[in-house]
């Protein structure tokens, strides 16, 4: 896979703050309003952890000595990354440093410094913070950590309870270890105030689509079976890789250079057809084409997840190596206005296994010697005017060439037959 680079780079955030906020209050005291609790799930950290009887530490590096092979995968995962990630950090400065965001991208309160015990008159911007006095900054390094998902009540939660073997309390617990655990993060949304809203909905497309009948969910997907070694001290088995392959947008810019970490593995969700309209093309005449995108691949709409994430494909028509006889663009994607309320303005992503058409049609001209159609679809992250909005750090990622296709239409010397 290539990496097409933009000169800038930056950032959107999934809860999007576009005003400047009037009220800031960060500790704000309690008694300058009515205090409301926190309701939703997604209001508050996973509860204070202990470290299960058999470990030291919460850390992943410590699971990391045992559960080598899932540790490097999850270290390369962006749920490892989701703290330290150059576009969340420049987004949340911006958004004042807004609790909730913390939730999801460092969600346990172990590695939160500060507590939020509810809001003044249900305002976000003025939380009732206190200071958290078990507050473990190496794990918040960590970001979406093993422990986040695994550890709870003293105990590492599996998909086994196999107490023999661990040399930690481990429970079977694979309710908790199901696509709920997805859906805490992926499938949220709401309205915070008019200008910020959280639309995360890659659960509810997945409900609404044909993937629940077949059994396969985001785990299924997501983190697929392979046999080895679930640790370093027992037998090959059947285990689940940490990756988290999605969209295949590097984080930073050293994943394109030679030498550095490899870009993210990635698994197209897009199958590309080409069809040609005619078998022969010759001088002087109609030329059209279809390119069909399906989505055969992935559990809900494509792209999911963030809504500032599009794709283009991009089709040309090129005459003799430079003329670009025709060129078109379309975009896949959800358009939103976020100022002064967000709302959606449209929304044209592709369902689960639906095929979706887009044609190009052109006269070769006489003179032309030989015509090529060059096919690419580019994943995006977000549009170049975003970014530009974002400041974000020079040389992060906007996009990836997920796809290139270039077809001879008419050879040199006389027509062609395809
Ligand atoms: C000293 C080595 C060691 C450390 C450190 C360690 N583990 Fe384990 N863990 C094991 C072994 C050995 C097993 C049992 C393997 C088996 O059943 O084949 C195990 C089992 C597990 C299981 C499966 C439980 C089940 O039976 O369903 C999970 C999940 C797990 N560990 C997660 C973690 C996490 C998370 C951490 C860090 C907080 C961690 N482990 C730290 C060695 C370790
Ligand atoms: C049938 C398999 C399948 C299922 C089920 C599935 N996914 Fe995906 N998912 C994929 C594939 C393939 C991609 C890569 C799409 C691409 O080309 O960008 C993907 C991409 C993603 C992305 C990255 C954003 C993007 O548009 O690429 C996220 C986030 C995601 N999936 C989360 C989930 C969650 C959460 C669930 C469960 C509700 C889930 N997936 C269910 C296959 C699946
Ligand atoms: C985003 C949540 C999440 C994170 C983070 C995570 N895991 Fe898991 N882990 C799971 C799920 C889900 C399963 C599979 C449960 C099942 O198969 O029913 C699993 C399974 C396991 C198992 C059992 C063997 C297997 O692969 O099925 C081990 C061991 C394990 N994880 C260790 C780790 C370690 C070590 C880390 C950190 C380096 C980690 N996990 C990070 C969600 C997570
Ligand atoms: C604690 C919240 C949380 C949980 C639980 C969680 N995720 Fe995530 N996930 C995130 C965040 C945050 C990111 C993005 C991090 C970043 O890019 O900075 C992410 C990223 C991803 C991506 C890559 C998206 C991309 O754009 O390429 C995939 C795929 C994914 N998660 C799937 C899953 C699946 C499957 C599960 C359930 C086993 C799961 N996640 C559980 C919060 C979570
Ligand atoms: C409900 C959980 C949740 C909350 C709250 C949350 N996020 Fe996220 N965030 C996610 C998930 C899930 C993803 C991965 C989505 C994907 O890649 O499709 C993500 C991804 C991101 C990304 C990476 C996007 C990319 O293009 O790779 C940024 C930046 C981000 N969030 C910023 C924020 C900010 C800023 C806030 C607060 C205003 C926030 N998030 C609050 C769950 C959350």
């Amino acid at each position: 896979m290539k990496i097409v680079q933009y000169p800038i780079c930056a950032v959107i955030p999934v809860l999007i703050l576009i005003a400047s906020l009037a009220c800031k209050g960060q500790d704000a005291p309690a008694n300058s309003g009515n205090v409301q609790p926190l309701t939703e799930h997604w209001e508050k950290p996973v509860p204070f952890q202990k470290v299960p009887r058999g470990l030291t530490t919460l850390s992943a590096e410590e699971c990391g000595k045992c559960h080598d092979e899932i540790y490097s995968e999850w270290k390369s995962s962006f749920h490892a990354q989701a703290w330290q990630d150059p576009q969340f950090q420049s987004e949340w400065a911006k958004d004042d440093s807004l609790w909730v965001c913390i939730n999801c991208h460092i969600p346990m309160v172990n590695q939160q410094p500060e507590v939020v015990r509810g809001k003044i008159d249900g305002d976000y911007f003025r939380p009732v913070k206190e200071k958290n006095p078990s507050f473990d900054p190496k794990l918040r390094g960590e970001s979406i950590t093993c422990a986040a998902c695994h550890v709870r009540d003293g105990f590492v939660l599996g998909p086994y309870g196999n107490q023999a073997d661990a040399p930690h309390a481990v429970k079977k617990d694979t309710e908790h270890l199901s696509r709920q655990l997805c859906f805490s993060c992926h499938n949220v949304t709401d309205v915070l105030n008019p200008s910020l809203v959280c639309v995360f909905n890659t659960g509810n497309e997945w409900l609404e689509g044909p993937y629940p009948n077949v059994q396969k969910d985001c785990i299924t997907c997501h983190m697929p079976y392979v046999e080895r070694p679930l640790s370093t001290l027992g037998p090959a088995r059947k285990t689940r890789k940490h990756l988290w392959i999605g969209s295949g947008i590097p984080k930073t810019q050293r994943d394109q250079i030679e030498g550095g970490p490899p870009v993210p593995e990635y698994v197209r969700g897009l199958d590309v057809k080409i069809e040609a309209g005619r078998k022969v093309y010759q001088r002087g005449k109609q030329a059209y084409f279809t390119v069909i995108l399906s989505n055969q691949h992935a559990g809900h709409l494509l792209p999911t997840g963030d809504p500032e994430y599009y794709y283009t494909l991009h089709l040309d028509a090129i005459a003799d190596r430079e003329d670009t006889l025709v060129t078109k663009t379309f975009r896949i994607g959800q358009e939103w206005e976020w100022w002064p309320k967000a709302r959606k303005l449209g929304d044209n992503r592709i369902k689960p296994l639906e095929s979706r058409s887009f044609s190009l049609s052109f006269v070769i001209p006489y003179e032309a010697n030989e015509v090529k159609l060059l096919t690419r679809l580019i994943t995006h992250r977000m549009s170049l005017e975003n970014a530009k909005f974002n400041r974000l750090l020079a040389g992060y990622p906007l996009s990836a060439l997920i796809f290139e296709d270039e077809m001879v239409v008419l050879k040199r010397n006389g027509g062609n037959r395809l």
